[in-house]
């Protein structure tokens, strides 16, 4: 398979128009994944536009170099994770980038790749690190952590609602065998929920879950904000692409934040916070995918892109 053909860019028009490409600019991409979205933003700021590329999975960035080497030293591409932006622009002597990108979630190559435990389409080893530098893949967070802190984990990250029986099912299972693979998880969660009239699998919250947690996914993206922030140039632009509610929700309450001229509780009778406006919010609501792109690209649906503009401060 080819670095072209396992991962369709989502919104890529969109994601365009919001960060306005022209010759002679730096992006930084922290998500880089097949370089999709690198690839459009280098083509459209021929011949002199450059790209700094991180992604934390080394498969990744192995599709990344094939699918950008037309594009020479316009390119450099990291291994880090992208709350380490900062880092690695100062390694590389930049001071500021025109605009950033992060597009969350799991790539076509990572979900469609049997050894990495991402999807119940195959049957894998349950690793589901996307850095696989990390210590704990998600078969050690089943054998490891109590029912409580499994179903806090399917609460939290994965809006389940059978959060407690799932965890407790789990935590009798894995006494008589350990939960190591996919398709044994898939299985318990279908026995615990039923498969009726559903129009997802019922395993799909509990593997989204587990996966937010195995790869510290909020923090890392609190962190990764805070960074975007940082090395985006006053007039620059930052695009946030997320695909579950928890992290959206954690995109939309930054973006707000960083853009109100004030965070004070509202019972305050004036300003005490000494918020300094650091964005302008290119819309409030979030854009969404097309009817036909969502049509063509069923991983795009549940696509929510969120903009803002650095402001001089
Ligand atoms: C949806 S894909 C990006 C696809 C890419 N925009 C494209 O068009 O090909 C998300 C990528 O982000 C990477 N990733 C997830 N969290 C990360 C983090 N904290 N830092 C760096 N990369 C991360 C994943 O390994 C994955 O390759």
């Amino acid at each position: 398979m080819t670095a072209a053909s396992f991962h369709i860019p989502v919104m890529l028009d969109r994601v365009i128009e919001v960060l306005q490409p022209t010759p002679g600019k730096l992006w930084l991409d922290g998500t880089v994944g097949g370089g999709g979205h690198a690839e459009a933003l280098l083509e459209r700021s021929s011949p002199n536009g450059r790209l700094i590329g991180l992604d934390v999975d080394e498969a990744a960035l192995v599709a990344a170099r094939e699918r950008l080497a037309r594009f020479g030293d316009r390119v450099v591409l990291v291994q880090a994770n992208f709350a380490e932006m900062k880092a690695v622009m100062d390694n590389l002597g930049i001071k500021a980038a025109d605009g950033v990108l992060i597009d969350l979630g799991t790539s076509s190559l990572q979900l469609d790749s049997p050894d990495r435990g991402f999807s119940f389409v195959h049957d894998a080893p349950l690793d589901m690190r996307m850095d696989r530098r990390l210590r704990r893949t998600a078969a050690d967070v089943l054998a490891e952590e109590s029912a409580e802190e499994l179903s806090r984990i399917f609460r939290r990250y994965g809006d389940e609602p059978q959060a407690r029986r799932i965890a407790e099912a789990i935590v009798r299972d894995r006494a008589r065998q350990p939960i190591t693979h996919t398709q044994q998880l898939a299985e318990l969660v279908v026995r615990i929920k039923g498969r009726a009239g559903r129009s997802m699998h019922p395993a799909t919250l509990v593997f989204q879950a587990l996966r937010v947690f195995v790869n510290d996914e909020i923090e890392q993206l609190k962190r990764g904000l805070a960074a975007a922030v940082d090395v985006c140039r006053p007039g620059g632009r930052i695009a946030v692409i997320a695909f579950e509610s928890v992290s959206d929700g954690c995109v939309k309450n930054f973006l707000r934040q960083m853009s109100a001229e004030c965070v004070c509780p509202p019972e305050f009778p004036e300003c005490r916070c000494g918020q300094k406006r650091r964005l302008r919010l290119l819309q409030r609501k979030p854009w969404r995918p097309a009817a036909d792109e969502a049509a063509r690209n069923p991983r795009a649906r549940s696509a929510r892109l969120r903009a803002a503009e650095r402001l001089e401060v």
